[in-house]
């Protein structure tokens, strides 16, 4: 099977050298691929490093409070990542003796745990002989093999995960996956692919056709709509107001600035939304910034202001807290920044 000699040997020569890579400990390439999923290495390696001195193992993980789960994942986006791993310690400490279960459908139970977390582990750290398929290996395959399905319906989906399992090199899986991903992120870019320096140059289905940089076809995606909210930044005497969200949904359990989507004028709607969403009644006073953010199905333009407090209810997802204390909370992007400006005023 020429396919895996070749790409073997150039993952000898070319492999990245990352701190996951042949570690001792399961759990490391566990935290790992879940930060990998959506995120750039680059950008996980440091809150890998971080993580793994916080909490080395999964009993310090599973005894943590979310808090502390949620802010050592800050900046990483999509958090739910954060708290299925959170919990997947938990069962993992009560149920597998905290331990990572060798087998397939235990791990599969798990939170945050789907079929490519399943093949990554068991192939990485168990040394079992398990495909996986991540966006990088989607492409390398779907160009190899000139895959003409599209590569996110399920017909697509099930050929590319065949090809990823005819191939795979007996004792080997862990290297051939991660081999794969590296010539994914550094070879076979999804714009101007480096065919040229391609150890696979010779046997790509695609490159001999021309068409490498037409695929994987992808279904058209629809534009991403666009809100506007307005942002309430209410201080009383060096404390500053923050709203927990909800336990689960975008940025579960983290804290923010009172906010609410508005129609058309941030500064004239403010008072009523802030009002119909959280019971407060503020006045507002200036305006401290305006800030855009893109999540992956929406973005949004946020105006934030600072307000006095009218009336405050009491309420179990608001909570009065010091202005120096704001790193101490988990918060998405927009809230961090408005934090930051609040710190220059
Ligand atoms: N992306 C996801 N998992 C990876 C790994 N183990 N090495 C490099 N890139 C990855």
């Amino acid at each position: 099977m020429p396919l895996p000699r070749l790409l073997l040997a150039w993952y000898k020569k070319h492999g990245r050298t990352l701190p996951w890579r042949n570690h001792p400990d399961p759990y490391a390439v566990w935290v790992s691929e879940i930060m990998l999923q959506q995120t750039r290495v680059e950008t996980v390696i440091p809150y890998f490093e971080k993580w793994m001195q916080l909490f080395p193992d999964i009993t310090s993980l599973a005894t943590a409070s979310e808090q502390a789960v949620l802010n050592a994942w800050e900046g990483l986006g999509y958090y739910s990542r954060a708290r299925n791993l959170h919990k997947a310690a938990q069962i993992t400490a009560q149920k597998f003796n905290g331990q990572l279960p060798r087998n397939l459908t235990d791990l599969r139970s798990l939170p945050g745990i789907g079929r490519y977390t399943v093949g990554a582990i068991a192939s990485m750290a168990f040394g079992m002989d398990e495909p996986t398929l991540d966006g990088n290996l989607r492409r390398v395959f779907a160009r190899l093999f000139h895959v003409s399905e599209f590569a996110d319906s399920p017909a697509g989906e099930k050929i590319l995960w065949e090809l990823a399992a005819q191939n795979l090199p007996k004792g080997k899986a862990g290297d051939y996956n991660q081999a794969l991903m590296d010539l994914g992120a550094s070879i076979c870019l999804p714009k101007n692919p480096r065919c040229l320096l391609c150890p696979l140059l010779e046997i790509c289905k695609a490159r001999k056709q021309g068409r490498q940089g037409l695929l994987p076809l992808l279904k058209p995606k629809k534009a991403a709509p666009h809100h506007t909210q307005a942002a309430a930044v209410i201080t009383r005497r060096g404390l500053v107001l923050l709203a927990q969200r909800a336990p689960d949904g975008l940025l579960g359990g983290m804290w923010e600035f009172p906010n609410s989507r508005v129609n058309a004028d941030p500064a004239q709607e403010l008072p009523k939304v802030i009002h119909d969403a959280y019971g407060l009644k503020v006045k507002r006073k200036e305006a401290l910034g305006i800030i855009q953010h893109a999540y992956t199905h929406f973005k949004v333009t946020v105006h934030a202001f600072h307000c006095q407090a009218l009336f405050i209810p009491a309420k179990e997802n608001l909570k009065w807290v010091k202005s120096s204390d704001l790193n101490e909370y988990p918060m998405g992007k927009i809230d961090r920044q408005i934090a930051e400006i609040l710190k220059g005023i």
